[in-house]
């Protein structure tokens, strides 16, 4: 087996990346405030890991309602893009590449954290068993459950497409290299595509087709502010997270997103394997194998990955990258510690989420 082919460049679309080692999309909470403003600490952070051969952003929120998470960074208002400014000439200036995550949380969401108190947004009312976090009852910042979400109307939903469109303006203007559209996790673009919360009649459900339209409205806006050479999307078939139940079409509806990801030109796909991560049941290598007849661009895959476990993917060709969150957090200089064999350093789960440069910026590199 080849040790080093992790570390062999990669043709994404016009970028040539140094290496398949990307950097996942990973939630610090750590924007400036008021406003959720990215600055110079989250520079500092993504300019030390710009040895990934992609960093993908933290989720970034398009809009207000696109918001469940207390102090997670926006990419809509002017403040918003110029703090991403500072992020994106940080990573430039070492050699790096970097995508722009972008978010909206759907159901996941509080209204303590919505404009106006008012309630989440989503395909439907069924209120999720998660939580988010928000503001608690006694005013403190914390873990609450998600509040119930009111069905967005149908001639809403394009007003909700155009937030995505605006992001991607927002993140072009801000010097991302391209935007990578969140379809997992549990958000409003998997509540769509979910036949267990999606039961709409109108043209957004009742289908395999029209489940995958929000996604697929999306994706299209945010290709014509990019050209899809620069646009990937981030699934995660079969996965539970975020209190999604079992969707029995999970496979068709994930098959059917694949062939139309292949007629737009989406220039890649990250699949998430919920169960190598979380220990349950995940989708197997005959789903990979199928999604790659339908959709021939470049497939990353995410998911408690080890070296080793990388390394057997790629020589098996099930992908062409392999992206790699928590040993990320705490080992800075990930791909470069793979170069050399050095063990890697276990992160603190306590300061993932909120604070400030402890357990974020304070991972010395291996010397
Ligand atoms: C602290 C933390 C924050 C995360 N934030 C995001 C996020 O903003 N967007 C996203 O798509 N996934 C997010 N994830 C999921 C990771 O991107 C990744 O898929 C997951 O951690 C499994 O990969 P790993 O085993 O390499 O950590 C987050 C995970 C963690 C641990």
């Amino acid at each position: 087996m080849n040790s080093m082919q992790l570390l062999e460049p990669l043709q994404l679309g016009p970028l040539t990346l140094a290496n398949r080692c990307v950097m996942a999309p990973l939630t610090r909470c750590r924007s400036k405030q008021p406003g959720n403003i990215p600055w110079q600490l989250n520079a500092q952070y993504y300019a030390q890991r710009s040895g990934a051969g992609l960093i993908v952003s933290e989720a970034t929120q398009v809009c207000a309602q696109g918001q469940g998470y207390l102090w997670t960074p926006g990419m809509y208002t002017p403040d918003q893009m110029e703090g991403w400014r500072l992020v994106t000439d940080a990573v430039h200036a070492k050699g790096g590449r970097i995508h722009a995550q972008l978010w909206h949380v759907g159901r996941i969401s509080h209204r303590s954290v919505q404009p106006d108190s008012q309630a989440p947004v989503s395909c439907g009312n069924s209120q999720s068993d998660s939580t988010c976090f928000a503001i608690d009852e006694k005013g403190h910042p914390g873990r609450v459950h998600c509040d119930q979400p009111r069905a967005l109307a149908s001639d809403e939903i394009p007003g909700v497409v155009a937030q995505f469109v605006h992001a991607a303006r927002v993140a072009k203007q801000a010097g991302f290299d391209g935007v990578q559209v969140h379809g997992a996790n549990g958000y409003l673009p998997d509540q769509f595509l979910s036949s267990v919360l999606n039961t709409r009649t109108d043209a957004w459900g009742g289908s395999v087709v029209n489940r995958s339209k929000f996604l697929m409205e999306v994706v299209r806006g945010v290709i014509g502010v990019w050209g899809a050479d620069r646009v990937g999307v981030r699934l995660s078939p079969m996965g539970g997270f975020n209190t999604m139940g079992h969707d029995t079409q999970w496979r068709e509806q994930h098959l059917e997103v694949a062939r139309q990801f292949q007629r737009e030109g989406v220039v890649y796909v990250d699949l998430i394997n919920q169960g190598w991560s979380q220990g349950v049941e995940g989708f197997d290598e005959g789903f990979i194998r199928d999604y790659r007849t339908l959709y021939r661009g470049v497939v990353f895959l995410s998911g408690g990955f080890t070296l080793e476990l990388a390394q057997q993917r790629l020589a098996s060709r099930l992908c062409d990258a392999v992206v790699f969150g928590r040993p990320f957090i705490a080992n800075p200089d990930l791909p470069e510690r793979f170069r050399r064999g050095i063990p890697l350093t276990t992160g603190n789960p306590s300061t993932y989420h909120g604070g400030d440069e402890r357990g974020y910026t304070d991972y010395a590199a291996a010397t």
